[in-house]
Order: structure tokens, then C-alpha cells, then sequence
């Protein structure tokens, strides 16, 4: 029987999962909220705000959808899987307690420390004082976290002292009564990806990837949510994924268990890959973005029965296909991304898409009938080949045919894959 689904979210990450999810023989009517241009040339976009969450249930009752897919953690952490299974509606994604791998770094780095998962060294503070006698005592390089969801912009990597009480400085300035910050070792290796789907029980490795998250070439200039991205991580060898399972994964998973909130929905773990192994810089809760657009390009297996498995059964026995050629993403961002952007600026009619090459849509709005930039990062130029120079060179032949002027991009993505 067709399914029908419900997919939230309205960025690059989704416009990739609603493309595969359009792909599957299984999928009934796909619907997407709010979507974006991009999505809609593959799914029902509808005017549904997912912080409303008795509007959600409303909407999956009157059109019998048989899977939600959450793309973004907000709605995660904010609880909207465990309303929609409260409700008896079938949801890919964490319970708000599951999401707090995300939600809270010391939820995660208390974990860390009771299951023995590789992590760098930390101490959680609630006052400002004493966090700077600790990073006093400590010396520099070290680094600052607040807690709490933070669009990739909580993290200070600090290389003296002064930088680091600054940051915890600016944690508390805004004098709430329940900021805490994370005070954390200065790991230093290269840095991969590793996505896992999740049933609750098992853990199954789902691809690997490498992001970039400096907006500028040479991986200079402020973080951003992601520049860019390649799949598979050249770092993350068999060997390597197995130890990343075996030191990591797992041991969270039955942490997760044992504490009664079972993690369905995908875990993506930021690792760095150290001199003693493999150490856990964060969990995010949900497809990266933009490494959901390089796995949804190799995935070969039907994505939709695979999400419904995960939200619903047992992963045990079910096995992805993968494509062995390599994917590449290039971010379109707004001039001025991170900080502040222009809306509305005009996208000239976007290039034809060759095999294996797809622009996938980011924050784009349709103005008029016209597509206008309407948000940060914009727009993906996403292509895959046999290997990754030509992967590389099809993605930024993309991007040179996109007539976009106010938009930029790095002019490096995947380099350190191609040597
Ligand atoms: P996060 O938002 O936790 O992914 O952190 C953003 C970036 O900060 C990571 O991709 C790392 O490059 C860096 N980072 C975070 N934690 C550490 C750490 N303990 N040591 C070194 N770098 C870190
Ligand atoms: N690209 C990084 C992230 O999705 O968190």
C-alpha cells in the first residue's frame, strides 16, 4: 500500500530527502512544511508552522499520513515526534529526551562520561566565576561551549585565556538565570562525519561525509552551518566507522536505553579523529546540512522503507546501497552570510541539470513567479562522479552556470578529498 508522508523542514537537507523520497515505488502523495520552491517541484507544499504541533496532528489525521520525516532538530528538540506518536502518526525522529544528544552538550558529555566514550576532557558551569578560575587553571588552547541549540554559532575554540573568559563572558551577558557553558580540552586531528539510522536498539551505519564549516577558502573566516560537503569521508575507512560503532555509537545507544529514552532517528556524530582514536565532538540529532544532499546522491537503496523501518521496527537485516562514486555539494550563500543578509535578491532562470548534477534548493522563495535568494544559504550545486576531481569539477561547472550575483561561494570544497 502507498504511504503517505509528511516531510518538515524547508532547507537544502530537505529538498534532498523529498527528491530521494520521490524516487521510492512505496510513496503515496508527499507533502512538505513549508517546503521551498525547490520541493515543490516534488512535493504538496503547505502553509503548516511545525511549531504548531496540534496543527501537525490535525494535518496528518485528515490525510492518513502514514510517515512523518522531521528534518530539523528545533522541532525535535521542542518535542513534536513524541506529540505525533502520542497520537498514534509514525514519526522519523527523536523524542525531545532522545534530542537533547543534541539539545544540551552536557546532557551528552555527562553520558560521555558514564558509558566511557571517547571525548575531549570537560567540566559543565553554571557560574561565570568559577569557569574562569577553571580555564585560568587550565591555560589555553581550550574551548567554550553554551549550552542549549545554537545554529552552530555556541562554539569558541579559544588560543589564549583571554579569548576564553571573553567567551564565557558573552555566555552570561544576557543574565538568564539557567545559562550553563561547557568548558572543554582542545582536541586537534581532522574532522568527519558519521551518520547512523536508528531503531531504538541498533545503530546502523548510514554514509560519512566531511564538511566545511568556514565561510571562506582555506577554511578561514567566522563558522557557518556548512560551506559544503563530500561523501564518503576518505578518513572514515571501514576500519575506522568500526571503531566509531564499536567506542561510540553503540555505547550511546545503550546509554540512551538504560536511561528509558530510546534514540529513534538518525545520529550524526562529529568525530575527531585524534592520535588516540576517535573522539566525539558532538551529536546532532538529524541529517547534516549539507551532507544529506551528498548522501542522498549515493544512496542507491529505496530511502523511504528504510525511514519507515527505523520509525516503526528493526533496522536488524536491513542493509543501504550505496553508490561507490563519490558526491560533491557546493554552497550558494548570500553575500554576508553568516551575518546579516539581503532578501529578495533575484536568481536568473537556474542551468539544466546534466546526469548525476542537481541544484537542490536552500532558502529560495518564489517572488512574483520569480525565484529570489531568501535566506543565508541559498542554493546546492550537487553533483556525483567516478571519482572526486570530477565530481568537483561537474559541481563547480554547476555553480558557473547559476546566475546568481549577489550569491558567493568557496572555491575549495572537496580539495583536501582530491590530494
Ligand atoms: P560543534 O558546533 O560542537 O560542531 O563545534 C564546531 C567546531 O568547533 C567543530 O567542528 C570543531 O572544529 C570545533 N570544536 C568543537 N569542540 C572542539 C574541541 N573540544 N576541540 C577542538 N575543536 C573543537
Ligand atoms: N553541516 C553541519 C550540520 O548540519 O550541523
Amino acid at each position: 500500500m502507498a504511504l503517505d508522508v509528511l516531510l518538515i523542514g524547508s532547507g537544502g537537507r530537505e529538498h534532498a530527502l523529498a527528491w530521494k523520497l520521490r524516487q521510492s515505488p512505496e510513496l503515496g502523495r508527499l507533502f512538505a512544511a513549508p517546503g521551498n520552491p525547490g520541493i515543490a517541484s516534488v512535493a504538496d507544499c503547505v502553509a503548516l508552522d511545525p511549531a504548531d504541533q496540534s496543527a501537525v496532528v490535525a494535518f496528518c489525521r485528515e490525510n492518513a499520513i502514514g510517515l512523518v520525516v522531521v528534518g530539523p532538530e528545533v522541532p525535535l528538540v521542542a518535542g513534536l515526534a513524541d506529540t505525533l506518536r502520542d497520537a498514534g502518526v509514525a514519526v522519523f525522529g527523536p523524542s525531545a529526551a532522545a534530542a537533547q544528544l543534541e539539545g544540551s552538550k552536557g546532557f551528552t558529555k555527562d553520558l560521555c562520561a558514564r558509558k566511557s566514550i571517547p571525548t575531549a576532557r570537560y567540566r559543565r558551569f553554571k557560574d561565570a566565576a568559577e569557569a574562569k578560575a577553571y580555564i585560568e587553571a587550565e591555560g589555553a588552547p581550550i574551548v567554550v561551549k553554551a549550552d542549549g541549540l545554537a545554529a552552530g554559532k555556541g562554539v569558541t575554540v579559544a588560543a589564549t585565556v583571554e579569548e576564553a573568559t571573553r567567551a564565557v563572558a558573552d555566555c552570561f551577558a544576557g543574565g538568564e538565570a539557567d545559562v550553563e557553558v561547557v568548558v572543554e580540552e582542545c582536541m586537534t586531528g581532522p574532522e568527519a562525519s558519521l551518520f547512523c539510522l536508528c531503531d531504538g536498539d541498533m545503530a546502523l551505519p548510514f554514509g560519512t561525509a566531511e564538511d566545511h564549516k568556514r565561510a571562506y577558502d582555506g577554511d578561514r573566516g567566522p563558522n557557518t552551518g556548512g560551506m559544503g560537503a563530500y561523501s564518503p569521508s576518505g578518513l572514515m575507512t571501514p576500519e575506522m566507522t568500526e571503531r566509531a560503532m564499536r567506542e561510540i555509537v553503540r555505547p550511546t545507544l545503550e546509554g540512551m536505553r538504560e536511561m528509558g529514552t530510546p534514540f529513534r532517528g538518525v545520529l550524526y556524530a562529529g568525530l575527531m579523529l585524534t592520535a588516540y582514536g576517535p573522539k566525539l565532538i558532538e551529536y546532532n540529532v538529524r541529517f547534516g546540512d549539507p551532507e544529506a544532499q551528498v548522501l542522498m546522491m549515493r544512496l542507491e537503496s529505496d530511502l523511504l522503507p528504510i525511514l519507515h523501518t527505523a520509525a516503526t521496527g528493526s533496522l536488524s537485516g536491513v542493509e543501504p546501497r550505496w553508490s561507490p562514486d563519490p558526491a560533491v555539494t557546493v554552497v550558494l550563500a548570500a553575500n554576508g552570510y553568516p551575518g546579516a543578509v539581503t532578501k529578495g535578491t533575484p536568481i536568473g532562470a537556474l542551468p539544466a541539470e546534466g546526469e548525476g548534477e542537481i541544484v537542490f534548493h536552500a532558502g529560495t522563495a518564489l517572488r512574483d513567479g520569480a525565484l529570489v535568494a531568501n535566506g543565508g544559504r541559498v542554493l546546492n550545486a550537487t553533483a556525483r562522479d567516478a571519482d572526486v576531481k570530477r565530481a568537483i569539477a561537474k559541481a563547480y561547472a554547476l555553480v558557473d552556470r547559476i546566475d546568481w550575483p549577489d550569491g558567493f561561494c568557496r572555491r575549495d570544497i572537496a580539495h583536501r578529498a582530491a590530494g
